[in-house]
């Protein structure tokens, strides 16, 4: 994240959860603001539990991943830990056989999703058990993958 200085659009997070990893990131980020998207049920739990320090800079919004996104223009959509073991059918449909990819897995499924998605790399940081895929899609925003 350090590598995105503040904009006016904030960070997109698709499947996030009460918001437990934009927390964390906003703790080290002062200058990032959020949108957390996710199931009506789980967003109302989330903006219950949003810690205050960080909750003029985290909003909730009830969306279904499946079905097409209402946020344009956000810098980053962070997609994480929803994507690495849906059936390929769904996970083409968020951007697809119930199994863990490798990296070449990753970079075919996203040349296949759409060819405009331009793959540039994957790192896992030191200490993580995810790693970080950083895909350009030739158009109009970046996004960025955690699985
Ligand atoms: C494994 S958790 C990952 C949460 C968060 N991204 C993280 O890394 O901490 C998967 C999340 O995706 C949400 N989810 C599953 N299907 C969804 C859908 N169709 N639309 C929106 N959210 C969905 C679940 O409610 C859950 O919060």
């Amino acid at each position: 994240m350090d590598k995105y200085p503040k904009s006016e659009e904030p960070t997109e997070t698709v499947g996030g959860s009460e918001g437990q990893a934009c927390t964390a990131i906003a703790h080290e980020f002062s200058n990032l603001e959020f949108i957390v998207q996710d199931f009506q049920p789980v967003v109302n739990q989330g903006k219950s539990r949003v810690p205050a320090d960080v909750a003029g800079r985290i909003t909730f919004m009830a969306h279904d991943f499946l079905t097409q996104q209402p946020v344009r223009n956000a810098d980053v959509y962070l997609l994480r830990q929803i994507l690495h073991n849906w059936s390929t059918d769904l996970t083409m449909k968020v951007l697809q056989n119930s199994h863990e990819r490798g990296l070449d897995d990753w970079k075919n499924l996203f040349k296949t999703a759409d060819p405009r998605f331009n793959f540039q790399e994957a790192k896992q940081p030191a200490g993580s058990t995810l790693w970080i895929m950083t895909v350009q899609w030739e158009g109009q925003w970046l996004v960025r993958f955690g699985c």
